[in-house]
């Protein structure tokens, strides 16, 4: 039985193998559908829902949902980017996410998208919550001001590093990242090279002393918007 599968993705045929993500086959075809929570080489978490697509006329995490032969999928329509923005503009408003002071800018994917969408301002109030920063560690550090929330570390430790230095703790707006020890980051076993460090899309986890080392304007999303390597793949 061939394990080759055809969906439609915005009217165009893609061939996916069996077992792949809608994600997946639709990034092999070199069609960006935009995520956050994702990692290509984590296992999917289902859980920021950037990624949702319409599959014959429903909503899907693209992430998660594996594709069927003869699928029709939606991805790139006005009502899906609105979704988008709406759920950015909320991670936007519901952290503290001061771009133009943070390190990651230029290669923070929160912002990246937020380009890609044409977010100048968020529509929702800001909240200000009282977040705090774990700067124990002599490598790397937490700002929980920008953490949000997409279990790439929580991922990353266990699957990629085999330790179990992060985890969630809390329930709805309480929900925040924890660590493996009764106080500190430092009390963990993290490790600079850690890949739960490199994963990070925002500016949450981050390295120490390594600051701008590559200048604004020679960062990965200074020139062309996120999503642009994967379209530049389509034949
Ligand atoms: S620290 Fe970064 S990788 Fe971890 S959950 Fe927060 S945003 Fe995601
Ligand atoms: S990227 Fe699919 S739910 Fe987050």
């Amino acid at each position: 039985m061939s394990d080759t599968v055809t969906v439609t993705i915005d009217g165009a045929q893609v061939k996916g193998r069996a077992g792949q993500t809608i994600l997946q086959a639709a990034e092999a075809a070199g069609i960006y559908i935009p995520r956050l929570c994702a990692h290509n080489e984590l296992s999917a978490h289902g859980s920021c829902r950037v990624c949702t697509v319409l599959v014959n006329g429903r909503p899907q995490a693209a992430c998660t949902q594996p594709v069927a032969d003869g699928m029709i999928i939606e991805n790139n329509t006005e009502k899906l980017t609105n979704m988008r923005k709406a759920i950015v503009e909320m991670l936007f408003v519901e952290g503290n996410h001061f771009c133009m002071s943070c390190e990651k800018s230029g290669n923070c994917e929160l912002q990246a998208l937020a380009y890609r969408f044409g977010i100048a301002a968020p529509r929702y109030p800001y909240l200000f919550p009282k977040r705090d920063i774990d700067f124990s560690h002599p490598d790397i550090y937490i700002d929980r001001n920008r953490c949000v929330l997409c279990g790439r570390c929580v991922r990353a430790s266990r699957e990629t590093d085999k330790k179990v230095v992060f985890e969630f703790t809390g329930r709805g707006a309480h929900r925040r990242l924890g660590i493996d020890a009764a106080a500190d980051l430092a009390d963990t076993d993290a490790a600079v090279a850690d890949k739960s460090v490199e994963v990070c899309p925002v500016g949450a986890l981050m390295r120490k002393r390594v600051g701008y080392a590559v200048p604004v304007g020679q960062r990965k999303y200074d020139h062309k918007p996120i999503g642009s390597d994967i379209e530049a793949k389509r034949a």
